[in-house]
């Protein structure tokens, strides 16, 4: 079921029949492509965003709430119902660690060898049965398997990353068979997390205060990078409407609605902070590591002026409700 990066011809991992192509596979995973983790020169005329060196800092210490992943992932593994299922851009596993035992055999794949390591290591001390999960170094913008091979996609959180999302989706319709289903969430990155919905009065106003620091450290920062190194944020496709070209490529959609009633607060030096300090946001890729250095230790020398030393305790709050499963079948 997957495709040679050889010559392009189906074949089972490890060895090439065809070509005798014989993929490397070291460290739990198979080495499907040489591809840059990074690309943003104009000249190829396609960037995207790799993870390598954001690694650990993408999860950070608190940020993602369990319980909710693990239910929209019993949601997946219900909608398909079994077979084999890519997790296309499977980052550190945060999707793919709670997908396993449930039925289904898993391929994960993304460019990040960090990300990659990082999942096979939380797919290991999970417990749960691996013996059904292949993970793969490899480029979304050219999966490595054979037209119509498998029978779901997930992507979750990729597209906003990627400058030609639309080829992306192309690749996932075309490693689908026939009937198969690319399982999608909103892909906007920070979507309403401050709505007020169910929040108590406390909780709107530390969610504000939270705003205003996390806005003004934003604000400087990159304004530090543009005013003197001309830098700027990193961004390729978040706004980005998948509903349009999904509903041209593919024959049919289904909506799913999860029910969903949880609040988690986050605290801003665990979450926000953390990530931040590390260079773990996307919008940080172009930024060299001593100039960030430079700038962020700037950045918070002069938040602690205005804000206060306890200023980092701050919190949010984030009420999550029914959560849209949309389904588009090929
Ligand atoms: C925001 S993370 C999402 C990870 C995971 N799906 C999740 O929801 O937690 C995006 C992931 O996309 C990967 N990525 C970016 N560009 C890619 C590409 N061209 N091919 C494969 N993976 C890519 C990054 O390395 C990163 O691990």
């Amino acid at each position: 079921m997957f495709k040679c990066p050889g010559c392009g011809k189906p074949m089972k991992l490890p060895l090439c029949l065809i070509c005798g192509r014989k993929i490397l596979y070291t460290d739990g995973i198979y080495r499907l492509t040489d591809d840059p983790y990074i690309i943003n020169g104009e000249s190829t005329g396609i960037k995207y965003i790799g993870f390598e060196e954001i690694g650990e800092y993408y999860s950070g210490a608190s940020f993602f709430n369990q319980a909710v992943i693990d239910e929209k992932c019993r949601n997946i593994a219900k909608i398909t119902g079994g077979g084999t299922l890519l997790d296309l851009a499977c980052g550190d596993g945060l999707y793919t660690i709670p997908l396993l035992g449930r039925g289904l055999s898993i391929i994960a794949m993304d460019i990040s060898d960090k990300m990659l390591a990082l999942l096979y290591k939380r797919a290991e001390n999970s417990g749960a049965d691996i013996s059904n999960l292949v993970v793969c170094r490899a480029n979304a913008l050219d999966i490595p398997l054979a037209d119509g091979s498998v029978d779901a996609v997930t992507a979750i959180s990729l597209l906003h990353l990627i400058s030609r999302p639309e080829a992306v989706i192309g690749e996932i319709y075309r490693v689908l068979k026939k009937g198969g289903e690319y399982i999608t969430f909103e892909d906007r990155p920070g979507a309403d997390i401050f709505s007020n919905k169910n929040l108590s009065a406390g909780e709107q106003a530390e969610n504000i205060k939270y705003s205003e620091i996390t806005d003004f450290i934003e604000r400087r920062y990159f304004k530090i990078l543009e005013e003197e190194h001309g830098i700027s944020r990193t961004r390729y496709s978040w706004f980005f409407d998948q509903k349009n070209i999904c509903g041209e490529i593919f024959d049919s959609k289904k909506i799913y609605t999860v029910p969903i009633d949880s609040k988690t607060r986050n605290i801003l030096k665990d979450s926000y902070l953390y990530r931040m300090r590390g260079k773990g946001y996307s919008n940080q890729s172009a930024v060299p590591r001593d100039i960030h250095e430079d700038a962020f230790r700037r950045v918070m020398a002069e938040f602690t002026e205005l804000y206060g030393a306890e200023a980092p305790d701050t919190g949010y709050t984030e009420y999550e409700n029914d959560v849209e499963i949309t389904v588009y079948i090929k």
